[in-house]
């Protein structure tokens, strides 16, 4: 049959859709289109091709894998190539799968198969030479990526020598295979971060995951909560007897050499339990920490495998059954601008309401106004929106052929939407700002919302909407009218009643009793976190001595660059801050003094926190420490003087033994806290 003109047009069209979408996502960190309208395409392209074989270019995307790699990094071979999967969408497709691979085995027992959460994060390769890492890469093309050894060296679950052990044989050459990624709380702190401080924001974890891995500097990558799961083998050379046969055991090899795999994977007798596998998955997917975006099937003997073989682009033991996208459509009503904590202005988007992945969705931010010129929208645009797991949604297209005629190119604000001040967009930074601080009614609301959130003063059933209302009608201006509100005041408000007004007042009353920690963060100065503001309490041990500190001493502390050291002196210096901290020591706020209450017991020492722990958790544990007068390190040296290892240590504890630092369990840490 010869290929008709449209089935070649239309090949055209999507190697060339396909060309630059995989550029975007692979190469520049920044896709325009969902993963799922791009395994449409991909899937349109593999069936054209597949029925008219005539047309199958060497070039067209189905015949490699992945995108070029950026220039600028180093470029490194793969021993062995680092190949993708073909895409399952239902469970006839998976049964087609287990169909082909039977047949191609002529085998009548069913395939048993490893059974894997697909991990939304960026591919990568770890090189271990004599059970030592020697480099790491990305994926790249699949034959060759590039060198991210030096950002991969500051993943701390990522062991730089594997644990030799009596059940598995470390190969003189290994080639690890696993994922990048950042769990949905890092990534949405990590963004709030970034926006409270007018920095770009990242659009998924994905993103976050990638851009921190292409860092040309590692003190960057290294401030980045990224974690690793391994999930396969590349090259291997001198395979023992004790080398894993089977693909659930190499995951248990892995996990024996000290390298973190994924504990929710499984194992199914045949294509039956796949399924109810991925049902299973599916179910439970918004209760894990990370995103995941399917299922990864592999036949489980490594023998199969090999004797399947692959296509080009692709193994045929192994497929990826994708979950379907929790993509919608809607009209944009409206568009407007929300003003952060210190001004930062955020474009948002409402819409008429629609149910995605079973949550109503109402509205979505835009990250900047950047994104509002790539999308193009405008009010009564229709548009996709994405909901993934615990990811805020987002516009991921417009479709410009439904605008309505006269829809308005939205105008760039030159005022404040709150206090009507003049808007600036400061060099280097791609967000606009309102400069009126304090005296700008959206940033007094802001400001009082992180000074009662949980990790800062905690006052608990004080929400947005009782701190809006009391600071509309001038109740509150700030954090310390808080501690003068009356009972009457409150029942004044919507939705109060006696025993409310009392419990939030007792709740007020109760966060009087603080850590100096807390109450540093509360304050919400630029660039200090709750990290930040625990290194504050524990170097200067006073708030006086921290109010009065100078920039060069506030440089000298661990984890403070030049830029967060001047945002604090400077708020220490401005008449606002001092006023503001006045004002709440006089109303008989108590610090807990990091070292007043301690012996100092531990003033000698320098601890490393590993692995996880069921009676304390580790910021608690490390609050306790430094209280008692400790050094937390973040990583093992020679300097260190205890190892605190949880469950699942990972690397530091075998450094930390190489290194015969005295070691301490959960039980005995507790026992040296009290
Ligand atoms: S195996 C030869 N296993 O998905 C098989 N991949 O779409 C190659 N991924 O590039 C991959 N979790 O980055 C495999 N448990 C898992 C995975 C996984 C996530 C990613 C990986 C790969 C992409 C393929």
């Amino acid at each position: 049959m010869t290929p008709d003109s449209g089935s070649k047009n239309r090949l055209k069209v999507l190697q060339a859709l396909i060309n630059e979408y995989a550029h975007q996502y692979h190469a520049l960190d920044d896709a325009s289109v969902s993963d799922a309208e791009y395994d449409l395409l991909f899937q349109e392209l593999l069936t054209l091709e597949e029925n008219n074989p005539d047309l199958v270019d060497k070039n067209s995307p189905s015949q490699r894998v992945g995108s070029k790699p950026l220039e600028g990094f180093r470029k490194i071979e793969h021993i062995e190539q680092m190949l993708s999967l073909d895409n399952a969408f239902n469970s006839d497709d998976l049964i087609d799968f287990n169909k082909r691979i039977t047949e191609r085995l002529n085998i009548i027992e069913s395939i048993e198969f490893s059974c894997e959460p697909k991990l939304d994060g960026v591919a990568a390769n770890l090189l271990y030479r004599s059970g030592e890492l020697d480099y790491a890469s990305t994926r790249g093309d699949g034959k060759v990526g590039e060198d991210i050894t030096h950002n991969i060296r500051t993943i701390n679950s990522i062991p730089l020598k594997l644990n030799k052990n009596e059940y598995f044989d470390i190969p003189e050459i290994l080639e690890v295979r696993g994922e990048v990624f950042i769990e949905l709380n890092d990534f949405n702190k990590i963004n709030k971060h970034s926006e409270e401080n007018g920095h770009k924001v990242f659009a998924n974890p994905r993103n976050a995951a990638a851009g921190s891995l292409r860092q040309l500097d590692p003190k960057v990558t290294s401030s980045r909560p990224l974690k690793f799961f391994a999930h396969g083998l590349g090259s291997v050379t001198n395979q023992s007897k004790k080398f894993p046969q089977l693909q659930s055991e190499v995951l248990r090899a892995f996990l024996s050499w000290g390298l973190p795999v994924n504990i929710k994977s499984g194992l199914a007798k045949n294509v039956d339990e796949c399924i109810v596998f991925f049902n299973n998955i599916q179910k439970n997917r918004n209760s894990l920490p990370y995103e995941i975006d399917g299922v990864v099937y592999k036949v489980n003997q490594l023998s199969l495998q090999n004797k399947l073989g692959r296509v080009s682009r692709a193994p045929r033991w192994a497929i990826a059954r994708k979950f379907p996208a929790e993509i919608g459509t809607t009209v944009v009503k409206s568009i407007s601008f929300q003003v952060g904590r210190v001004g930062s202005i955020t474009p948002v988007a409402e819409f008429e309401p629609i149910l995605v992945g079973g949550v109503t969705i109402t509205h979505a931010s835009i990250h900047n106004f950047d994104e509002i010129a790539r999308l193009d929208v405008r009010e009564g645009d229709t548009v996709s929106i994405k909901r993934a797991g615990d990811v805020i949604p987002q516009i991921v297209r417009v479709d410009h052929d439904k605008r309505p005629p006269h829809a308005k190119a939205v105008k760039i604000p030159t005022e404040c939407p709150s206090c009507s001040g003049p808007l600036v967009r400061e060099e280097s930074e791609a967000i606009l700002k309102c400069k009126s601080g304090q005296n700008c009614l959206a940033q007094q609301m802001e400001s009082i919302k992180h000074f009662v959130s949980r990790n800062a003063m905690n006052i608990d059933g004080l929400g947005e909407k009782i701190i809006n209302q009391l600071v509309n009608i001038g109740t509150i201006n700030d954090a310390s009218d808080l501690y003068e509100l009356r009972k009457a005041d409150l029942l004044e408000l919507d939705g109060f009643a006696e025993k409310s007004a009392n419990n939030l007042l007792a709740s007020i009353e109760k966060s009087k009793s603080t850590t100096l920690q807390r109450f540093i963060y509360s304050l919400g100065i630029r660039e200090v976190g709750e990290a930040t503001a625990l290194n504050l309490s524990a170097h200067f041990k006073s708030l006086e001595k921290l109010m009065n500190a100078k920039e060069e001493e506030l440089l000298e502390i661990n984890d403070i660059g030049p830029v967060a050291s001047l945002y604090i002196a400077d708020y220490f210096k401005s008449i606002e801050g001092r006023n503001l901290i006045q004002r709440l020591m006089n109303l008989k706020i108590l610090l807990q003094n990091p070292i007043e209450n301690t012996n100092s017991k531990l003033g000698k020492h320098i601890v490393v926190i590993t692995g996880s722990f069921s009676d304390i958790s580790r910021s608690q544990l490390k609050e306790e420490l430094i209280r008692l007068g400790a050094k937390v390190s973040a990583s093992v040296s020679s300097n260190t003087t205890i190892l605190i290892a949880g469950d699942k240590p990972g690397s530091k504890l075998t450094k930390a033994e190489a290194l015969g630092v005295n070691i301490l369990d959960e039980e005995q840490a507790l026992e040296l806290l009290n």
